[in-house]
């Protein structure tokens, strides 16, 4: 039986971690194995090993006893089939182990995709569970494949975002405050509100909170209004009508924020927590804030708009995203697992250059 290389996490100490050799097994009827070309690591897949009891992440890939297998975003080719529709060769956009390989059971099948009818991922989150065939995807090309591992599932989210601040007047802010400002995520959001703004549909301020280091980083962006560093929070107004969209997740800095724009914050959106080893604090907080979970929303806008009027929509942003995005985003192309498991411990660590975007294979 063939073995494959795999990263395993600890689920309950995230800096433990081990590849291992296991085995892929043979196919059933009605199975496909995928090989895994390429995926991406971001701040994004350490928040799912965070939360991943939570949110059930870890039962997507599911190992043994303590150990987990973190979900990646890439793009994978049939290997071996025994499934009726579907050839080798055939190559898909979707979620993926940290592993060359992945068995699946496709389900709904057709010229888009499949569903991974996997029985254990049932109950979780069918964006999680779709894989998008390349040769249908209005997002696709070979050109933009290191993006799309990187980008598309981070956009996709503040494409939602921006859409919910539309759709609720913007909460009446005056100004709209991201942490983690030099995210992915938090820069495509900021990306989307100040083209708004150029094209006159918001009046609002945008301003980036961030660590000392990537300040400039940020800035060059040109995205956000204003640009502070973390211990100047002090500095933003609090007599303005005031938003978070709080990437940081970082309980102290919540509290900060709070106590200082008191009644004059009007909506606290919690999106990440990449500040995820300072989540937890002393200070009991004001308010809780509103947690904003991608996947519900997607399927609620895709309901609403229909999926071609949504998948238009996305797509237009998407290209206006990406041309931007080659200006201040570093693709690294990273082969092996010694390597990606390298880079995995450092991410958790947060000891990276905000402007790297990493991409791996096997
Ligand atoms: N709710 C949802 O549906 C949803 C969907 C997509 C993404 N998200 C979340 O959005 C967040 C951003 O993800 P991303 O992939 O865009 O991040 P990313 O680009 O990898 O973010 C990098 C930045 O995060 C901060 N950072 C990362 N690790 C850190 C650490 N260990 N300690 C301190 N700071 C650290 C630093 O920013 P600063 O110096 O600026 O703080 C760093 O420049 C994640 O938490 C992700 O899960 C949520």
């Amino acid at each position: 039986m063939k073995n494959q290389e795999v990263l395993l996490v600890n689920k309950s100490k995230f800096s433990d971690c081990v590849i291992q050799q296991r085995p892929i097994g043979t196919l059933n009827e009605g199975e496909i194995l995928l090989q895994v070309d390429k995926f991406a690591l971001t701040s994004n897949n350490i928040t799912y090993a965070v939360v991943g009891h939570q949110i059930g992440y870890w039962n997507f890939f599911p190992a043994e006893g303590d150990m987990g297998i973190i979900p990646v975003w890439g793009f994978a080719t049939v290997v071996e089939t025994q499934h009726a529709e579907i050839e080798v060769g055939q190559r898909y956009y979707g979620y993926y182990p940290m592993a060359a390989h992945l068995k699946v059971v496709p389900v709904k099948n057709s010229e888009h995709g499949f569903i991974d009818g996997v029985e254990h991922r049932r109950a979780l989150p069918p964006v999680y569970n779709f894989y998008t065939r390349t040769t249908q995807d209005s997002l696709y090309s070979l050109e933009t494949e290191n993006l799309l591992c990187l980008l598309r599932p981070l956009f996709l989210t503040s494409f939602l975002i921006d859409d919910f601040f539309a759709d609720n007047d913007f909460f009446d802010s005056q100004q709209i405050i991201l942490t983690s400002a030099s995210s992915k995520t938090a820069l495509a959001l900021a990306h989307l509100m100040h083209h708004r703004k150029k094209e006159g549909k918001s009046k609002v301020q945008l301003v980036g909170l961030t660590s000392p280091r990537n300040k400039k980083f940020v800035e060059a962006s040109g995205y956000y209004d204003k640009v502070l560093v973390y211990a100047d929070y002090e500095q933003l107004d609090a007599s303005l009508n005031s938003s978070i969209v709080e990437f940081a997740g970082n309980h102290q800095l919540q509290y900060q924020l709070q106590t200082h724009l008191t009644t004059s914050l009007k909506h606290n959106c919690l999106v990440g927590i990449v500040h995820w080893e300072a989540m937890r604090g002393e200070e009991k907080l004001p308010q809780k804030g509103t947690f904003f979970f991608a996947p519900t929303f997607a399927q609620e806008k895709q309901k609403l708009w229909g999926r071609a009027a949504f998948n238009s929509k996305m797509e237009g942003a998407w290209r206006q995203f990406i041309g931007d995005a080659s200006d201040w985003l570093n693709v690294q192309e990273l082969q092996g697992a010694e390597r990606l498991k390298a880079v995995y411990l450092t991410m958790l660590a947060g000891d990276f250059d905000a402007k790297d975007g990493y991409v791996f294979s096997f």
